[in-house]
């Protein structure tokens, strides 16, 4: 293969820029002319597209963010986009793809690949939603993120004796709340997979104030269905206590990628074009029990990702 291309997609995350880094010096050590395209899907459709040599990615590696730009492509979901973007893709002579993103980024990556391009698909989202890797690119400086926050609201939190919720990201997935409550030590996590008992949250806050427990953290996943505000006044009315609400939001996506973020964008940025090099077929690439793992893309992305239910019952043994 002599020609590939590079895009990140949907939400950035902490370390997408050390993958593309690790792709297009690698490609180019490989003797591939490496193509960055910018917006993702949106770029790709409109022909946003040039060489990249080893400076062009250079200083990056500790910078938040993506240099290629992102963006959720609609014009890519349909039939029409896709053959366009395969036609766009032959017109500059690209063979083999490299897409940064989370699930739908490499779902696209899917429908690229049933129209005769390879597509490796890397795993950069601060979800940390994929089913086939353990982790993905982002989610550890996310987490990192949310645990300082949690240390700076237990600070105030403790001083007014006030129980604080906290809304974490993750979409439908419960991973940054749940790894967050645990090295944060909060007194209750919400997940979408599990569904929410608020009388025994109530409860649990009450038993632990008799205890003589100062205040409460509560960490709740967006995807929780109750909002936020709502769950803040519930908790103040049925017991009484000052609730407050801190919604983190985009602070959680953005800041310098740490250790584990950047060896899982760098290792898998290398594997992805070892593979295209190989002529192989497109791939899902990611971490199992620390080791780089690569699968066939499409079964991959079938795997759903189960919580880690031991991790969620140990919260609640220490929190109690
Ligand atoms: O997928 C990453 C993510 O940050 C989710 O956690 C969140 O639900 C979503 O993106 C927010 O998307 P947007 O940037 O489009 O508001």
């Amino acid at each position: 293969m002599k020609r590939i291309g590079v895009l990140t997609s949907g939400g950035d995350s902490p370390g997408m820029n050390a993958a593309i880094r690790a792709v297009v010096r690698c490609g180019i050590e490989a003797g591939m002319e490496v193509y960055g395209i910018k917006r993702g899907y949106e770029g790709l459709l409109d022909g946003e597209i040039c060489q990249l040599d080893r400076n062009s990615v250079g200083d990056i590696l500790h910078r938040g963010g993506t240099i290629l730009k992102t963006a959720r492509s609609e014009r890519f979901r349909t039939e029409e986009g896709q053959t366009h973007g395969v036609s766009v893709l032959e017109t500059f002579g690209i063979e083999g793809l490299v897409v940064i993103g989370g699930d739908g980024s490499l779902r696209g990556g899917c429908d690229l690949d049933r129209r005769g391009i390879k597509v490796m698909g890397l795993p950069g989202t601060i979800d940390n939603d994929l089913g086939y890797t353990d982790f993905t690119i982002g989610f550890d400086t996310a987490v990192s993120t949310v645990l300082d926050a949690i240390s700076k609201v237990r600070d105030t939190s403790s001083s007014h004796e006030r129980t604080t919720v906290i809304e974490v990201m993750g979409r439908h997935c419960g991973d940054i709340a749940l790894y967050a409550g645990l090295a944060g030590g909060a007194e209750a996590v919400l997940i979408p997979e599990i569904e929410t008992d608020v009388n025994e949250l109530c409860r649990k806050i009450l038993i632990g104030a008799n205890r003589g427990k100062q205040h409460s953290i509560i960490i709740k996943a967006e995807g929780v269905e109750i909002s936020t505000a709502a769950l803040t006044k519930t908790i103040e009315e049925r017991t009484g206590r000052e609730t407050r609400p801190v919604v983190l939001s985009y602070l959680q996506r953005g800041g310098t990628p740490t250790l584990r973020d950047r060896m899982l964008a760098t290792l898998t940025g290398a594997k992805a074009v070892e593979l295209l090099q190989e002529d192989s077929d497109s791939k899902a690439i990611g971490t199992v029990n620390g080791e780089i793992v690569a699968y066939d893309l499409q079964q991959a992305l079938a795997q759903k990702r189960e919580i880690d239910r031991e991790m969620y019952d140990l919260i609640g043994i220490l929190s109690k």
